[in-house]
């Protein structure tokens, strides 16, 4: 027994441990939020998360160097780079760009615990198999957001002529050579996709992914992927048809702009009334929350490869449905529903990607919001302003929710577990003081990696 020791904040009764050390009752908050100032300036968007864990994870596809020039500092980044290092492959950040490759690999030697902290680190399975004729990756697990599972990408694993065995929380592939073949997806999961896509870039033969993802992540990583020789059509539609390539080269490629980190800022624009222009980032990416914006009455100018909004007045209300691309993305529902929940009515956001995504509600609510959820569908009863108070980030995207809420909340607000925002959104709390935040980061509980 016995936590961290530490000062427990005044007029919280520590529980003492069996040497009379005072141990944790309550974490500390570790952002700080004065709210109440629109927000005025430009924000640079960085290169997309989403997009540079695929592509770091195909680099492993190819002996020769890959060059990922102006790759932003996230954890999520990080610690797939160390999952990369651990399987032999040469990681090197110079200045902000980030090299790598992936000469004498060990396809069996992935960490464990860190795969099990990022679950996007199963992407190197498919590129390890395609090259190496086997692997073993341990198995990634649930997160805060859903069980996550990998029975669309182990399912087209195998139709590529993979034997997939389950044991000890690991999977393990082999396949002396894998072959084309055509694959349905019962859902068009993102994860699922690129690791096809990967995997069939190498295969012998034709290889067609039905009910393919379309998100701009999956266009990027196809768009790399032949970069480096392969032979990819139909990225962006439904249906991807792969002719696989017997090598593949290297290539130094610029990754798509972050749509989830632009989309934030954008969102946290009109909940504060202000007047922020973010880029660089393509605009047909933002198309499903600009046009949900715009319908909610903020002002959106696009010229080139920025976007400005301009917020006069509370939000209107509006109803949400969280769909696969181009459909409006996850990964803004909670985003939005912050500012929603300051909105002049009733808004219906219905979340169908993830089962379990609604983790943001009840710390919202502490701050006066009015939400009530029937399964997966939260009703948004906006109120004419919410009010500062100590909240829990739980997941990467809960966290940027209640960022804005506290931005445009009257008072202070504290969030504790701010070490999510790290696996997503680079310099957050600089960019917001930026825009004229009242923000600081006081203790680091980021997590160590
Ligand atoms: C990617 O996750 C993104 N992560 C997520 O962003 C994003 O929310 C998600 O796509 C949807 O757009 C990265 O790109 C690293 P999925 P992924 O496979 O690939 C079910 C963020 O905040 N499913 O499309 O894991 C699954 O349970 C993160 O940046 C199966 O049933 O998403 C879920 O309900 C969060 N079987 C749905 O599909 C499978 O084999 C969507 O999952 C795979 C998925």
């Amino acid at each position: 027994m016995g936590g961290r020791p530490h000062s427990a904040p005044k007029g919280t009764e520590g529980i003492l441990d069996r040497d009379g050390q005072e141990i944790e009752t309550a974490v500390e908050p570790d952002l700080y939020i004065q709210g109440g100032n629109p927000l005025h300036g430009d924000v640079r968007v960085e290169a997309s998360k989403n997009a540079v864990l695929p592509i770091l994870a195909a680099t492993l596809l190819t002996p020769d160097p890959v060059c990922l020039p102006g790759v932003p500092w996230l954890h999520d980044v990080d610690t797939l780079c160390r999952v990369q290092r651990a399987l032999g492959s040469e990681v090197r950040r110079e200045g902000r760009d980030l090299v790598v490759q992936s000469v004498d690999v060990n396809p069996f030697g992935a960490p464990e615990h860190l795969v099990r902290r990022m679950r996007a680190s199963f992407l190197i399975a498919g590129p390890l198999l395609a090259r190496f004729g086997a692997a073993r990756v341990p198995l990634p697990g649930g997160c805060a957001i859903g069980s996550r599972p990998i029975d669309l990408h182990l399912k087209g694993l195998i139709a590529l002529g993979a034997d997939v065995q389950a044991g000890n929380g690991y999977m393990e592939f082999r396949a002396p050579r894998l072959h084309g073949a055509s694959i349905y997806l019962d859902f068009p999961s993102v994860g699922a996709t690129e690791n096809l896509l990967m995997a069939a870039s190498v295969a012998d033969g034709w290889t067609t992914i039905e009910n393919a993802a379309q998100e701009p992540e999956v266009v990027d990583l196809a768009n790399f992927l032949c970069s480096l020789g392969a032979e990819v059509r139909g990225a962006g539609t439904a249906e991807l048809r792969i002719h696989g390539v017997s090598r593949l080269h290297g290539a130094e490629y610029q990754v798509i702009s972050d749509r989830i980190e632009a989309g934030t800022y954008l969102v946290a624009t009109a909940a504060t009334g202000g007047d922020v222009t973010v880029g660089p980032v393509l605009p047909e990416h933002l198309k499903p929350l600009l046009a949900k914006l715009r319908e909610a009455g903020s002002e959106i100018e696009l010229s080139g490869d920025a976007v400005r909004l301009r917020q006069r007045g509370r939000l209107q209300p509006i109803d949400v449905k969280t769909l696969p691309h181009p459909g409006f993305p996850t990964d803004l529902q909670a985003p939005l529903m912050a500012a929603l929940s300051m909105a002049q009515g009733t808004s219906v956001i219905t979340e169908t990607v993830f089962e379990n995504r609604f983790m943001h509600v009840p710390e919202l609510r502490r701050m006066g919001a009015d939400i009530k959820i029937e399964g997966r569908t939260a009703m948004v009863t906006g109120v004419s302003h919410l009010t500062g108070a100590n909240l829990h980030a739980s997941d990467l995207r809960a966290a940027a929710a209640l960022v804005i809420a506290a931005l445009a909340a009257e008072g202070k607000s504290t969030i504790a577990d701010a070490y999510h925002l790290d696996r997503g959104y680079a310099d957050l709390e600089e960019k917001f003081a930026q825009l004229g935040a009242d923000i600081e980061r006081r203790a680091s509980c980021s997590e160590a990696l």
